[in-house]
Formats: C-alpha cells, sequence, structure tokens
C-alpha cells in the first residue's frame, strides 16, 4: 500500500518529481505510455541542475506537446511505500495546468495524448494519481472563487452581468464591495473590438471628461484585462424595464447624459443593461463609448430600449 500525504511547502531540495493535472476545453488530460496500456497524468523526474518549477513545464511540453498554456503550482505531495525508494518518503510538487492549445508530435516515451470527460478506469498509479487529483480539484474549488488583481485578491460573490465586452461579477475585498470586470473575447456578430482593456481604460478618460456620471475605475489588470470598478448597487434600467417598472423618472437623466455626450462628441451605449439607478442617481456603468453617430444617439436608438416596445419584447425573448 502506498500512502500519499499533503503539504503546503517543503524543503526544496527534496523534491524528485513534478505532476501536473491538466485540462483543456474542460477535460482532462491524460498521456497513455508506449510500453503500458493504461493513463497517467504528465509529469516526472527532476533533472540536474533544474527548477522544479521547470521541470514541470518540461514534462508538461514534452509528455502532452502543450505549447500554450497557464500553469500554477498547487501544493506538495509524498507518496511512501514498500516498493518504493525502499519505503522511504519521497516528495514531489503538484500543479495544475489550463492548456489552450497543443503541437502535433511528442518529444518523449508517450505513445499519445487523450482528453477525457469522465476520469479513466485504468490508471498507471492507481494508489497514488487519482488522490494528486482530487486535492487539485479541491485546492481549485476553493481557488476559483478568488481572483487576483495585480496582485490584490477579491472573492467572487456573484455574477452580474455578461455583455459583449466582458464578465462582470461582484467582489469583495477587505469587507467592502466592488465590481471585477473579467474581459472576454468571445464572438459578437454585431461588433469588432480593437484592444478591449486599453478601450475600456481611454473610454473610461473620454466619459469622464465628458461629465458623464460613471463608476470610478479603482484599478485596471492590463495583463489579466481585469478592471475594478466601483459597484453600483441597484437595478438596471434593464431589468425595471422588464418587470414592467417604469422608467420615466429617469429619462431627464439619461438625456442629460445623451446631450453632454454629444457635446464631446460621443456616444454611449444606450441599451438599458448599462444603466444602474442608486438612490435616484441614473449611473452610466459600462466604459464604453464610440464617436457620435446620428444613428446610434439616444433618440434614435437607444429610446426603443426603454420601454416594453416589441423590440425590447423581441430582445428579452431572445435572451432568456
Ligand atoms: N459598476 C457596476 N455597478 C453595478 N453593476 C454593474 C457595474 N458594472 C457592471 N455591472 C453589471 O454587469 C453588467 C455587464 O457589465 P458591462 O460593463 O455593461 O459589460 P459589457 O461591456 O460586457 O457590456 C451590467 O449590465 C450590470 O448589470
Ligand atoms: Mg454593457
Amino acid at each position: 500500500m502506498a500512502q500519499v500525504k499533503f503539504y503546503d511547502t517543503v524543503d526544496g531540495s527534496l523534491l524528485r518529481f513534478a505532476v501536473i493535472v491538466a485540462k483543456s476545453n474542460g477535460k482532462w488530460v491524460f498521456c497513455k505510455h508506449i510500453e503500458r496500456d493504461t493513463y497517467e497524468c504528465p509529469g516526472g523526474h527532476r533533472e540536474a541542475g533544474e527548477t522544479i518549477d521547470d521541470t514541470a513545464k518540461r514534462e508538461l511540453y514534452e509528455e502532452t506537446g502543450a505549447i500554450d498554456y497557464a500553469i500554477q503550482p498547487v501544493c506538495i505531495y509524498s507518496v511512501t511505500a514498500p516498493d518504493n525508494f525502499d519505503g522511504k518518503e519521497t516528495f514531489g510538487k503538484l500543479y495544475y495546468a489550463q492548456i489552450k492549445s497543443f503541437e502535433g508530435e511528442l518529444h518523449s516515451e508517450i505513445e499519445k495524448v487523450e482528453l477525457f470527460d469522465e476520469l479513466p478506469t485504468n490508471w498507471t498509479y492507481p494508489e497514488i494519481q487519482p488522490l494528486l487529483l482530487k486535492e487539485v480539484e479541491n485546492k481549485m474549488g476553493e481557488e476559483r472563487h478568488t481572483v487576483t488583481v495585480n496582485n490584490n485578491s477579491y472573492k467572487i460573490i456573484k455574477l452580474l452581468g455578461k455583455g459583449k465586452g466582458g464578465y462582470s461579477y461582484l467582489a469583495e475585498s477587505d469587507g467592502k464591495q466592488f465590481v471585477l470586470k473579467q474581459i472576454h473575447h468571445e464572438h459578437c456578430d454585431y461588433y469588432t473590438f480593437g484592444n478591449k482593456i486599453e478601450a475600456e481604460r481611454n473610454d473610461y478618460q473620454r466619459l469622464l471628461n465628458a461629465g458623464i456620471r460613471i463608476p470610478k475605475m479603482l484599478d485596471i489588470d492590463i495583463e489579466n484585462e481585469r478592471i475594478i470598478k466601483e459597484y453600483i448597487k441597484g437595478d438596471t434600467i434593464f431589468d425595471m424595464v422588464k418587470n414592467d417598472v417604469s422608467v420615466e423618472e429617469y429619462l431627464t437623466q439619461v438625456w442629460e447624459m445623451a446631450t453632454l455626450a454629444k457635446s464631446s462628441g460621443l456616444n454611449i451605449d444606450y441599451f438599458p443593461t448599462n444603466f444602474v439607478v442608486q438612490n435616484g442617481l441614473l449611473y452610466y456603468i459600462d466604459y464604453e463609448c464610440n464617436n457620435y453617430m446620428e444613428k446610434w444617439n439616444f433618440e434614435n436608438w437607444g429610446i426603443k430600449y426603454w420601454s416594453r416596445t416589441p423590440e425590447f419584447l423581441e430582445y428579452v425573448s431572445q435572451h432568456s
């Protein structure tokens, strides 16, 4: 019987192996050895002069062909078994990787890489690797709810909404609430984007200069394409219209915004998911703006969605 233990840290010189639990496109990534009929996680021995993190990357590449991936350490594991190093406890570092793309050929004793929806039943190391996977799942489960922005961590509370540009979450840090927007790169039929995160930053500045009431931008992480914004707690105009609550009293405020925008040569996105009311004040919460075009201004376009028009109802029926 093998005994498997987990540690947060050990002396680095003890680490002899790296094992990478990997996923690609939501599926588990396993390797089949040329001489065996069983599956194993990518991983292997640390070579002389190598850091353990380099071992992990080298093995991941050699055994799966991963070229575009994100890898992160999870913890240390150890194995103690009578038939393993004379019963001595041996240590390895466990990693989690998300692989975006693979190169065709492999540079190792691995015959092929297979992607699994469900875990395999024929493991090369049945007493060890299923436990490593479980540990990664547990640890990542906790972590899935934590996101960092320029090295500050935020706890994700819930998804507020998804737009054409990103996912906006209600997030918490130091007992305060924020909106964390994660840019996404999903295709959109009716709009083409340049660099989205740079656009958010530039548009934010243009909106500020135009004097439009918007949530403050508190942090921006260009590399991870994340923004921290002030949270405007309240209903969106979209939800009010959908629930048949009149938004008449906010029309004056949106007209004021439209006038300010136009006099700065801008259009904002007048779609009502982009407006939130807090304490009677209307905020434009998206940072998107475009050069002014009559076709997309409030009176010609936006207003159509500020009450239960056929256009509004059509949108609702297509998005629920
Ligand atoms: N600062 C904020 N305060 C409150 N809710 C917000 C805020 N930012 C975004 N949201 C919510 O998230 C949704 C999508 O955000 P938005 O910035 O409009 O994304 P996109 O650029 O993808 O359209 C909004 O409809 C709103 O419900
Ligand atoms: Mg929006």
